[in-house]
């Protein structure tokens, strides 16, 4: 079934993005509302049936609330996260922890360890920072959150057959371009989305010198326009 069938990665700027697969929505990290570069998304228009959040800083979690809110989404995060948003009102979520997977109605999800912090915006503990494997009817995808290169990477790539990585590049908070390739590397992945760049002063890069660096070493870094949909 489905062989032929697209998954869908639209950007919405930072860390934020929606993947589509078999008319299922997975919206990651929004934070879009303060994203002066992502002033033409409207976050109304944002339906997604399932939020996962990476880690409870304000530029993966912002807006997480009123989207869940207004789309009855399911919110797929670490325990602590989940209790944090249960008393603000979002009871649909589903905690998770670092190392275990769950099947839900569009694929698994396995939650992976990032090398990062998690405080919630109102400093509340948001647990361990931490990443997704998804693996879908039609593709894997690993998004590794806001994390530092780390050896557990090796082994995400050992043991699953990813075809395509979402990694931050804007270094600073996360990896830089080089660490994101060689994290590339350790996850044997030559298909990489840069996020987490260009959003503050911090983590300002430059497009064609990381695109460049990438294609040195064989492989290929999308930067995706925000508003802007590929096919995965
Ligand atoms: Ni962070
Ligand atoms: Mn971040």
């Amino acid at each position: 079934m489905f062989h032929d069938y697209m998954d869908k990665f639209t950007y919405y700027g930072h860390s934020c993005f929606m993947v589509e697969t078999n008319g299922i929505n997975l919206l990651f990290d929004p934070f879009i509302t303060p994203n002066e570069l992502a002033a033409n998304i409207n976050i109304a228009d944002i339906k997604p049936d399932y939020i996962l959040i990476s880690h409870g800083h304000a530029d993966h979690i912002i807006d997480a609330v009123a989207i869940a809110k207004q789309a009855d989404a399911t919110v797929i995060c670490s325990w602590e996260i989940h209790e944090w948003l249960n008393k603000q009102g979002i009871t649909k979520t589903h905690p998770m922890n670092v190392g275990g997977k769950w099947k839900f109605d569009f694929g698994t999800v396995k939650m992976t360890f990032a090398a990062h912090s998690s405080g919630l915006p109102d400093g509340s503990y948001g647990g361990v920072a931490a990443g997704f494997l998804v693996q879908t009817a039609n593709k894997t995808i690993y998004y590794s959150g806001d994390t530092g290169l780390n050896a557990e990477m090796k082994l995400i790539g050992e043991l699953n057959k990813i075809d395509v990585c979402v990694l931050p590049i804007g270094d600073n908070f996360t990896m830089d371009v080089a660490d994101a390739c060689t994290a590339a590397g350790f996850l044997y992945c030559n298909n990489i989305i840069g996020v987490h760049y260009d959003t503050f002063g911090y983590i300002k890069i430059n497009h064609k010198e990381a695109k460049d660096h990438f294609n040195q070493h064989g492989r290929k870094l999308t930067l995706i326009p925000i508003g802007e949909t590929i096919n995965l």
